[in-house]
């Protein structure tokens, strides 16, 4: 899942040369800052873990660096590294056991640090791209520069290091907030945190990093003047695109990188044939696949797995995780959990699909019906107000209004089988474990408690009796 979503997302655009910058970009070692407690979130969860069109922050940097390079990514844990360790595999990690700063963290992942080309990313800037860090790349070779920092001028900088810059127009510095004077904090140009490195330079800069500075860390962004003083030339590649590496420090940033990210998954979408009605009004997350031709109404929440066929049509106002949806279904005003729903079925309005369910082809579930951990057959219908619990039904079975599958007697769960081509009729309750045959009918208001063979009629309620004049005779009293 996760090698795929992220590489859609990226408009591949103006790329001369593609193959000659990933030639010289597959060798590159990436280490990523994840050991951060993000202190600004205040939140049990570590930072990184943070979801993004529900996928942690940090999976979509790892992404970056897989795109960029074949090495297996480094990534530096420290807070909650159980967790995160937990969520992300394929990676190398290493421990910082006290979180002392940006530059301390790189320290802890030394022993990775060969002479080639070092990439550091932080990993709570979830919306770069690959294809800017290996234009970066390229840069950063061509120039042979010791360092070269990706920069962008943002509208509001605070918060970030400032780039200062030398009168030849290479780095001098880069000054954290807390540490610049009021002239440095009107410099608009931005540290993204992200960092190409000649690793031999770097693996001495860092020996010789200090914590003397107003938040009392060691910071990487040091490194950049350490290496300047020795003369480096070290580059600033600048990008137009502030937007592209927003750091997230707190849950309202969180909130605008979701904004920005739920943008791109849906333009992709609309651009690759699926009609979103009104894309400010739709939450889809990146892990979502939809074919063409489907069109999708305002209100609708897709979530993880979630794929849907061709021609479909969803919402308004639906919900929908980890369904697999085929081709020409309609589901309206419903939520569909962890179920698979056949082509051309149509659920809703006011349809509660619970996880577990496989229901068929040109099926219908209509209002007021919930249905869980069962499946359902083809062209069968349950068209309001039925609750169907543990249930197995044929195909071409019609279940009444108010049917209820009673699957629980207070302590244990069981089956109910309906078979081909059956009809239950209105406020029938069937007591599992039970079983109705194929082609039987149960008569509406039956209570089924022992099993219905093929071809028959159950019908199981009191005998209704009329006393004629009754009223009259009351009303005379
Ligand atoms: C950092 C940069 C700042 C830049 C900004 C970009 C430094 C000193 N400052 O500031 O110049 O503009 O990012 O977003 O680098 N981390 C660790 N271990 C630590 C501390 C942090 O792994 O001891 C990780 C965090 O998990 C996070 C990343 O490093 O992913 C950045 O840390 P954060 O505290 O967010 O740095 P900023 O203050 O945003
Ligand atoms: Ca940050």
């Amino acid at each position: 899942m996760v090698g795929e979503y992220n590489y859609v997302l990226h408009e591949v655009n103006h790329v001369d040369n593609w193959g000659d910058i990933l030639g010289s970009a597959c060798s590159i070692t990436c280490i990523i800052l994840a050991a951060g407690e993000g202190k600004r979130m205040y939140s049990k969860a570590p930072k990184v873990l943070h979801k993004v069109c529900g996928i942690p922050m940090v999976e979509y940097v790892i992404n970056c660096a897989r795109e960029l390079s074949d090495k297996e990514p480094v990534v530096v844990i420290g807070h909650g590294a159980e967790q995160v360790a937990k969520e992300i595999t394929g990676v190398k990690f290493v421990v910082q056991e006290r979180q002392l700063g940006t530059g301390h963290a790189v320290m802890q992942a030394k022993k990775h640090i060969n002479d080639g080309d070092i990439l550091i990313l932080y990993g709570d800037t979830p919306l770069l791209r690959s294809e800017t860090l290996a234009r970066m790349h390229r840069v950063h070779r061509a120039e042979g520069y010791g360092a070269t920092v990706l920069t962008s001028d943002a509208e509001d900088p605070a918060g970030y290091g400032r780039i200062v810059r030398r009168a030849d127009n290479l780095v001098e510095t880069i000054i954290e907030e807390k540490d610049a004077d009021s002239d440095t904090k009107l410099i608009k140009e931005i540290n993204s945190g992200i960092y190409f490195f000649n690793g031999r330079e770097l693996k001495e800069a860092i020996k010789q990093l200090n914590n003397d500075n107003a938040q009392g860390e060691y910071y990487l962004t040091d490194v950049i003047s350490i290496m300047g003083k020795k003369g480096l030339r070290i580059g600033a590649y600048k990008i137009r695109d502030a937007e592209d590496i927003m750091g997230v420090n707190n849950r309202y940033q969180l909130s605008e990188a979701n904004e920005i990210m739920r943008g791109r998954v849906s333009k992709k979408l609309m651009l690759d044939g699926v009609t979103i009605i009104d894309p400010r009004n739709t939450y889809i997350e990146a892990s979502v696949t939809i074919e063409k031709d489907v069109t999708i109404y305002p209100g609708c929440i897709l979530e993880g797995n979630t794929i849907i066929g061709e021609d479909s049509i969803i919402g308004p106002n639906t919900r929908i995780k980890d369904g697999k949806i085929e081709r020409g279904v309609s589901i309206q005003n419903s939520i569909v959990l962890e179920s698979s729903i056949g082509e051309g079925t149509s659920i809703g309005p006011f349809a509660y699909i619970r996880p577990g369910n496989k229901i068929g082809k040109h099926a219908r579930i209509g209002d007021f019906v919930e249905i869980k951990n069962s499946n359902f057959g083809d062209y069968s219908k349950a068209s309001h107000l039925t609750y169907v619990g543990d249930g197995d039904i044929g195909n071409n079975v019609n279940l009444g209004c108010g049917v209820v599958f009673v699957n629980y007697d207070g302590k244990q769960k069981y089956r109910t089988y309906v078979g081909d081509n059956s009809f239950v009729g209105c406020n029938v309750n069937l007591i599992a474990p039970v079983r109705v045959d194929n082609n039987t009918y149960i008569a509406a208001g039956t209570t089924v408690t022992k099993d219905v063979p093929q071809d028959s009629l159950a019908i199981g309620r009191a005998r209704q009796e009329n006393k004629e004049g009754w009223v009259t005779k009351r009303k005379n009293k």
